[in-house]
C-alpha cells in the first residue's frame, strides 16, 4: 500500500469557492413587491449588485433563467429606458413581456385598477407599473397575486436607484462612504436615492432651491436609517457646497412628468442649480456625472457636462438593464410562502 497522501482540493471546490454567489439574505423580498426602497433590506443591495455584475459579464449564462415566465408592463406615462430595459431584460432571460397600451387601458377608467391587477395575475408572473400616484401602485399591488414593480411614481423611482448605485460601485468598487452630490429637485428620483444611499452607507449632499426640498416623511425615515448605517445626509440651497468632495454629481429634470403646468415658475426657480462647467470646475477632478435621463440639455445640465468624458450617464442608463434583470430573477424565482 502506498503512503496516504494529503488530498488536494478538487478543481470544482476551488472554483465553487471563487465564484459562489453572495449568500441570499434570509429576508430577501420579504414583501411580495418592489414598490420603494423603504422596505428593501440593506443587505439586499450587495446581493443584487453581485448578481447584476455576473449577468453583465456573462449574459448567456442566464439566458434561460426565466423561461416560461411572462411580465406585463403597464405604463401610464411615457418611458424609453424603463420600458425597453424591462422588455429586453425579459427576453435576454428567456421569458416574455407584454406591453399594455395606456390609451387602451388607463388605470381606473375602462375598469378598476384592482380588477386589472387580478386579471393580469392570472396570465403573468409579475407586473411593472408606472403611474402618477404612488397610492395607485400600492392599491394595484395589494390586489395583484404576483409581484408588482414600481416603474416610477410621483414619489419614488426605485429601479433607477439600483442602476445609480450600481454605476457608482462599478467605478469606485464600493458604496460605503462615497459622497454623492444631488443638485436639483427634491423629487421621486431623489426620494429613492435617499433610501438607497442611506441604506448602503453612502453620503448624500443635497442642494435644492428653497421650497423644493425632499418630502418630510422621507427625511424622517432617512434620519433613522442613516444613524444605523453611518451615512451622512445634508441639505442645503447651495450647489457649490454640495459638490465639495463629491465622487458623483447627480441631477434630474426640473419639471417632472405631471408638473408641466409649473414649467415657467420652475425654470426660474432652478436656474442657479444648473449642473454646468462652473459647478463641475469646482468639483473634485475624478467626480463622475450622473443623470437618470431623459435630460433637458441646456436646462438642468449643459451639453458639455452631459457629453464630458467623466459623464457616466449612458453607463447608468445601460445599467438599468443589468440591475433590473437581477431584480426580475430574484422576484420571479422566489419560493412562494406556504
Ligand atoms: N430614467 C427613466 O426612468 O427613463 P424613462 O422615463 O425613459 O423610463
Ligand atoms: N423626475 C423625472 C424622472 C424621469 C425618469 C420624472 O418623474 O419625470
Amino acid at each position: 500500500m502506498g503512503k496516504l497522501k494529503r488530498k488536494k482540493p478538487s478543481k470544482r471546490t476551488k472554483t465553487a469557492k471563487k465564484t459562489a454567489p453572495a449568500k441570499k439574505p434570509a429576508d430577501f423580498f420579504e414583501s411580495k413587491d418592489f414598490l420603494s426602497l423603504k422596505e428593501f433590506h440593506p443587505g439586499n443591495f450587495e446581493f443584487l449588485f453581485k448578481l447584476a455584475e455576473r449577468m453583465k459579464k456573462d449574459p448567456a449564462a442566464f439566458s434561460s433563467r426565466l423561461r416560461g415566465k411572462s411580465l406585463a408592463m403597464l405604463f401610464q406615462m411615457p418611458s424609453i429606458r424603463t420600458r425597453v430595459s424591462f422588455q429586453v431584460g425579459m427576453s435576454e432571460l428567456g421569458g416574455s413581456s407584454v406591453y399594455v397600451d395606456p390609451q387602451e387601458s388607463p388605470l381606473g377608467e375602462r375598469e378598476s385598477a384592482k380588477d386589472i391587477a387580478r386579471v393580469l395575475s392570472r396570465y403573468c408572473d409579475a407586473v411593472v407599473l408606472r403611474a402618477y400616484h404612488h397610492s395607485q401602485i400600492q392599491e394595484f399591488a395589494r390586489a395583484a397575486a404576483v409581484p408588482v414593480i414600481n416603474g416610477l411614481s410621483n414619489s419614488f423611482h426605485p429601479c433607477q436607484t439600483l442602476a445609480d448605485l450600481f454605476t457608482i460601485r462599478e467605478k469606485f468598487r464600493t458604496l460605503a462612504k462615497m459622497n454623492i452630490a444631488y443638485i436639483g429637485d427634491g423629487n421621486n428620483v431623489l426620494h429613492s436615492l435617499l433610501y438607497g444611499a442611506a441604506k448602503v452607507g453612502a453620503n448624500l449632499a443635497i442642494a435644492t432651491p428653497r421650497g423644493y426640498e425632499p418630502n418630510e416623511e422621507v427625511l424622517k425615515d432617512i434620519k433613522l436609517i442613516s444613524k444605523e448605517s453611518g451615512s451622512k445626509v445634508t441639505l442645503s440651497n447651495n450647489p457649490f457646497t454640495a459638490i465639495k468632495n463629491a465622487h458623483a454629481v447627480y441631477t434630474d429634470v426640473w419639471v417632472s412628468m405631471g408638473q408641466e403646468k409649473q414649467r415657467e415658475q420652475r425654470l426660474r426657480d432652478f436656474q442657479p442649480f444648473q449642473v454646468n462647467g462652473a459647478i463641475m470646475g469646482k468639483a473634485p477632478k475624478d467626480a463622475m456625472i450622473l443623470h437618470c435621463l431623459p435630460a433637458h440639455r441646456g436646462e438642468e445640465i449643459t451639453e458639455d457636462v452631459i457629453d464630458h468624458p467623466r459623464s457616466a450617464i449612458f453607463d447608468q442608463a445601460e445599467n438599468r438593464l443589468h440591475t433590473q434583470k437581477a431584480l426580475l430573477v430574484l422576484l420571479m424565482t422566489r419560493k412562494k410562502k406556504k
